[in-house]
């Protein structure tokens, strides 16, 4: 939500804030702007600006401001830039960030939201500050104007320091002034930020794929936290003023995880990713028919105490959570309850000390799953993170992370993190199973030898992605697509549906497939769309009645089946994706995959901007 970068060096600040931008467009990209400490400004057509700071913003993708700058002068050595996902104000050139405040002596990038915004603006507006946009981010310009102007004229930094203990909210903030061309300061409560080291330059950024290119060498901001950034020195405070000493945390990705690599999306990319992502995680932690749990003390010390588990996550990560939820309790026979993380904390959860809350983010910043965390933290439970980036705010406050090393994902929908959740959470459930012996070892070792085959059969579905390539080239017009299955193939269906709906804009619900005739059977139509999960040999019987129900009404039914009920489900459905033949708790890893290739077919075929669907942003920091 939002991107914020800062540089100071001796390089073209314009082109490393525009370079470091297009990596964080995946946080928004409503519109975007840059403020550069270049000097008087030559040429005020297209610029706000004050005498030294120019800026230069517009409504819009990265390409709109590339053009605007094009036409513009603006050039220095020291910058901040922004791309912005709007939420105070429409998206247009004056909400847009930069904001200066009242003189123009004040820059300010923002990522985050104020709350207690307007009473701040009226006390402001007391005072003679005028404003020009509707947005919270413009308030904290001119605030920092303010105690700069009559309390701290000597230091920016105290002025900011001042200025943050009156806001309410989060933020992730980037500041520079008009008085310091040698600095630029950054602040954070609640929303990421690191700050990238180099030889004489250094950076700041939301997210670490923005300076990567630069440096390996970071500092990871924790809230509260100030950072005065010069060219040579970055000197970090904590909330009260005092100078904190940081740890280098050393980034270990791979560049080429950043890059499109020849793909044409990086969703395609990333799902092609898959089995080199499960590969990852799943040899990390089973290791000679052994769970390698000792970095995790919940699973190594606790597992036997535990009596009850929550999950909780957002959106896909909750999905993973779904499945997550039936496979702890027909392994380890824990009762799980699992919550949409955006309603835990107000659903007054009764957490007791003895309980285990297990939180499921890709990026690790999502804020409702961090308050949730938080939440459980302080009703005594302990918490288990199922993490995907390294460092971020969640990992850093759970008691335990396990990590699910499926590298940086750039495309907005989430893809193999999904696959890397789920294999995250079988081992879980497996090792929980193992501590308590609700699963003999004969059983457990030959969960773990068919957990081992998982990335191979991802493999095999993604060699024919073909077959639903051409089916979406039949049938992406479709207005309603509805989703069924029963048991894990529910938890698979409502993941489908969404990464269908997010890229392609197509309506559609998941159900499971014996609720459906509970009412929203009368929305099925002569040539609706139904996609069919039906890998459970349990349950196939009664799927397959369901899928005979929607057939009677003339719809188009594709199944997602195992190698071995193909024959059988075939009589009945129009077309048949097939995965291969597997352990049916194990599923959901491998049958998740054709149905993300088919939401990714749709939307090609619709021309749609797969890699950035309309108002999405891929990490949601604010409430
Ligand atoms: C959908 C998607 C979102 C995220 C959700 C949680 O494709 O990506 O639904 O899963 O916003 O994000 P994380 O996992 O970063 O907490």
């Amino acid at each position: 939500m939002c991107g914020i970068v800062g540089y100071i060096g001796k390089k073209d600040a314009v082109q490393v804030l525009v370079d470091g931008l297009k990596k964080l467009e995946y946080r928004g990209y409503d519109s975007a702007g840059i403020a550069v400490y270049g000097g008087k400004n030559e040429n005020k057509r297209n610029t706000c600006t004050g005498n030294n700071i120019v800026v230069v913003k517009c409504k819009g993708r990265l390409d709109s401001l590339q053009e605007k700058i094009k036409n513009s002068i603006i050039r220095g050595n020291m910058g901040i830039g922004h791309t912005r996902w709007a939420t105070h104000g429409e998206p247009n050139d004056v909400n847009s960030h930069p904001h200066v405040s009242h003189s123009s002596k004040i820059a300010v990038v923002h990522n985050g939201i104020i709350e207690n915004y307007t009473e701040l603006k009226e006390f402001l507006e007391s005072e003679g500050f005028e404003f020009v946009s509707d947005t919270d981010t413009e308030v904290i310009a001119n605030l920092i104007e303010y105690f700069y102007k009559y309390y701290h004229k000597e230091e920016i930094t105290n002025a900011v320091v001042n200025s943050l203990k009156l806001l309410e909210g989060t933020y992730a903030l980037g500041i520079m002034c008009e008085d310091f061309p040698d600095r630029f300061i950054v602040a954070r409560k609640g929303s990421p930020l690191v700050i990238g080291l180099g030889e004489n330059e250094n950076f700041a950024a939301s997210d670490i794929p923005a300076i990567l290119a630069h440096t390996r060498n970071t500092y990871i901001l924790d809230d509260d936290e100030v950072a005065l950034i010069k060219q040579d020195q970055v000197i970090v405070y904590d909330g009260f003023g005092n100078e904190v000493k940081k740890e280098v945390f050393k980034v270990d990705w791979d560049i080429t995880a950043t890059e499109k690599s020849g793909y044409e999306h990086f969703m395609i990319k990333e799902i092609c990713e898959e089995p080199e992502a499960l590969r990852n995680i799943i040899n990390s932690r089973i290791k000679d028919g052994e769970i390698v749990a000792g970095d995790l003390s919940i699973i190594e010390n606790e597992a036997a105490r535990v009596n009850k588990i929550f999950i909780v996550a957002c959106g896909t990560a909750y999905h993973a959570g779904l499945v997550g939820k039936q496979v702890i309790e027909t392994l380890a026979k824990i009762p799980v309850e699992i919550s949409i993380a955006s309603e835990f904390r107000y659903q007054d959860p009764i957490i007791s000390p003895g309980d285990l809350v297990i939180v499921i983010s890709q990026s690790g910043e999502t804020i409702y799953t961090l308050f949730a965390l938080r939440e459980a933290k302080r009703a005594g439970a302990r918490v288990l993170s199922i993490v995907n980036t390294v460092g971020s705010s969640i990992a850093r406050e759970s008691d335990n992370v396990l990590y699910t090393l499926a590298e940086p994902e750039i495309a907005i929908a989430s893809t193999k993190a999904y696959n890397n959740q789920l294999a995250a959470l079988y081992i879980v459930a497996l090792a929980f199973a193992m501590k308590r012996r609700t699963v003999n070892d004969r059983a457990a070792l030959e969960i773990m030898e068919e957990i081992k085959r998982i990335p191979e059969l991802v493999a095999e579905v993604l060699n024919h992605r073909e077959e639903v390539q051409k089916f979406a080239a039949r049938h992406y017009n479709s207005k309603s697509v509805f989703f069924i299955g029963r048991g894990l193939d529910y938890a698979l269906s409502v993941e489908g549906s969404l990464k269908l709906k997010e890229i392609s804009y197509i309506h559609s619900e998941a159900y499971a497939g014996g609720e459906l005739k509970h009412g929203t059977i009368a929305l099925i139509e002569e040539g609706t769309l139904v996609v069919a999960c039906v890998t459970q040999n349990y349950l196939k019987d009664k799927i397959m009645s369901n899928i005979k129900e929607v057939k009677a009404r003339g719809t188009l039914v594709l199944a997602v089946t195992q190698s071995r009920f193909t024959c059988e489900v075939s009589r009945t459905a129009d077309i048949v994706i097939t995965i291969p033949d597997m352990n049916q708790l194990l599923v959901p890893m491998v049958a998740i995959t054709p149905l993300q290739l088919l939401a990714y077919y749709f939307a090609v075929q619709k021309g749609c901007d797969v890699d950035k669907p309309r108002n999405l942003a891929k990490s949601v920091t604010v409430e």
